[in-house]
């Protein structure tokens, strides 16, 4: 686990857009997992300026969605879908075989679950950037989620109910979320894991240096071979160790 900190999240953005782009270059095939949320939001946009300023190729790219609210149709400009539809997708008009989103209005989840193992079985992740929650998850895997858990539908906690109010216009009733898992999270070829503002700097020190628990999912962090852990200055506040 490498730990880089930045002087704001502009920068911490930069690196990572920068590094994706980079791995773009060496790997045409590349296959991002990535989140949708605030934390990656400028990430992406400067990861597609890069694409096309710099005219990357990237035919063969291919792109999953980490997770999305269960039952949310995708023009509700809070769900995920809307995130990378509007700063992905149709920035890089990339085609239908290229990306893989859950359907989050599927009346068959579990199918919905089963054909996403089998992409990211068939596939691999190359890099799987994410975001941390106020209660530690990593998509929707929630405290108590199994390590080597698959996609899945998963009951919200109560944080994530409440902190995800953010994302919508209005009060929004979510109970259960469609997500990647983490036991697909251990078999990406490196994960990102970043986070900016000092209100993450509480989770980003447990993540980092507390036990490695399931009640606790972004610990999980500490057992994959080649993770990166991208922070601003306030998010990194609370590490022991000085970087
Ligand atoms: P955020 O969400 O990037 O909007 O802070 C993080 C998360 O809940 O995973």
């Amino acid at each position: 686990m490498t730990i880089s900190v930045f002087e704001d999240y502009h920068a911490l953005s930069a690196h990572a857009a920068s590094f994706i782009a980079g791995q773009l270059r060496i790997k045409p095939s590349l296959t991002l997992c990535m989140a949708s949320g605030h934390t990656p939001a400028l990430t992406v946009e400067m990861l597609v300026n890069t694409i096309l300023s710099e005219k990357i190729d990237y035919s063969g790219f291919r792109f999953i969605g980490l997770d999305e609210w269960l039952g949310l149709p995708p023009e509700n400009s809070g769900s995920c879908h809307y995130f990378f539809k509007t700063k992905l997708i149709d920035p890089l008009q990339l085609s239908p075989s290229q990306y893989f989103l859950f359907d989050a209005m599927s009346p068959d989840p579990a199918a919905e679950c089963k054909k996403m193992d089998a992409v990211i079985a068939e596939r691999g992740i190359d890099i799987m950037l994410v975001g941390i929650g106020m209660n530690g998850h990593i998509g929707f895997n929630e405290p108590g989620t199994s390590f080597l858990s698959l996609c899945h539908v998963a009951a919200l906690d109560d944080t994530t109910k409440s902190v995800g109010q953010k994302y919508f216009n209005e009060q929004m009733e979510l109970s259960k979320g469609i997500t990647t898992g983490l036991g697909q999270l251990l078999t990406a070829s490196t994960v990102l894991l970043m986070a900016n503002g000092s209100k993450k700097a509480p989770v980003i020190q447990k993540a980092v240096e507390g036990p490695v628990k399931e009640s606790f999912p972004a610990s999980i962090i500490q057992r994959h071979p080649n993770a990166v852990i991208l922070t601003d200055k306030e998010a990194a506040a609370l590490l022991n160790t000085s970087r």
